[in-house]
């Protein structure tokens, strides 16, 4: 028996194509009723064709878990989360406007079902719930403090699993580190040379705009991505693409030594 909801469409096509126009400019491409929220979408008909590369490493069927899709723009991972059987679904964003979409989209498409919220990923702490799947795709590079949202999401929300997407830039080969770094190359003064190696765990500062977006401020290169998500106590199970990992939480590295997400939970318990 299909999982899909009975979709509502008021006033036929013309109407759909105006409200969504209403909500623009969109960019998430989601199919709603076989009317495109943006078809000329810079990237293609994103994020559909990324999530066809990487869906496999998902369970097809997700069992009720729960989800919390962080930077949830119009929904399409809540949505496709939902057809593939997840109970609780949460989307937050910090924008108004795309919620808006969001609740459009789900609204159309008959998932009544799906909560949304605005709050920003630097305030996961208040929802004071943990979920099975978190999703947090394309949102680390608009943040000014990445390492912290992970060490959030980790602290307070994550319970199981986290599907990540960030931009990279920079190497796709990625540096063993040693366990300690010395000081100076050993036998001598002189500095030690990994740090220019185009391998090392890297995160590119970027002061000002990137693809005319003010909002895009740090690029890391693979290495790095993957050392955050280690460091924040993330182990990577899968990375179907080069910009993409599914992990799963364990204890945060240096987590006997003492404290380490000191970012107690704030705001509104529910
Ligand atoms: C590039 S879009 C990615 C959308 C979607 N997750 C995807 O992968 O298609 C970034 C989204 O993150 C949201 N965002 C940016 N900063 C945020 C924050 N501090 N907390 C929550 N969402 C944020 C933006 O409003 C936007 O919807």
């Amino acid at each position: 028996m299909s999982t899909e909801p009975i979709r509502r469409i008021d006033g036929g096509k013309e109407a759909l194509r105006a409200q969504i126009a209403a909500l623009g400019p969109w960019f998430q491409n989601i199919d709603l009723c076989g009317v495109p929220t943006a078809p000329d979408h810079f990237l293609g008909d994103y994020p559909s064709f990324k999530f066809a590369r990487f869906v496999h490493v998902l369970p097809n069927d997700l069992g009720g878990c729960s989800v919390l899709d962080i930077g949830c723009n119009a929904g399409f991972y809540a949505i496709e989360m939902k057809r593939r059987g997840a109970g609780r679904v949460l989307g937050i964003d910090s924008d108004e406007r795309y919620l808006a979409q969001a609740r459009f989209v789900a609204d159309t498409l008959g998932f009544d079902d799906i909560e949304y919220r605005k709050l920003s990923v630097y305030d996961v702490a208040s929802l004071g719930e943990r979920f099975d799947l978190v999703i947090f795709m394309g949102v680390l590079y608009h943040l000014r403090h990445p390492l912290l949202a992970l060490d959030l999401i980790r602290a307070h929300v994550a319970g199981e699993l986290m599907l990540f997407q960030t931009m990279q830039q920079g190497s796709n080969d990625v540096l063993l580190v040693p366990e300690d770094h010395p000081f100076h190359v050993p036998g001598t003064m002189n500095p030690p040379g990994y740090f220019d190696n185009p391998a090392y765990p890297k995160l590119h500062f970027i002061e000002r705009e990137f693809a005319h977006d003010w909002t895009n401020w740090w690029a890391p290169n693979a290495a790095c991505s993957q050392a955050m998500l280690r460091a924040a106590g993330f182990a990577i199970e899968a990375n179907p693409e080069p910009e993409v990992y599914l992990c799963r939480v364990t204890p945060v590295p240096y987590g006997e030594r003492g404290p380490t997400a000191v970012y107690p939970a704030r705001g509104r318990q529910t």
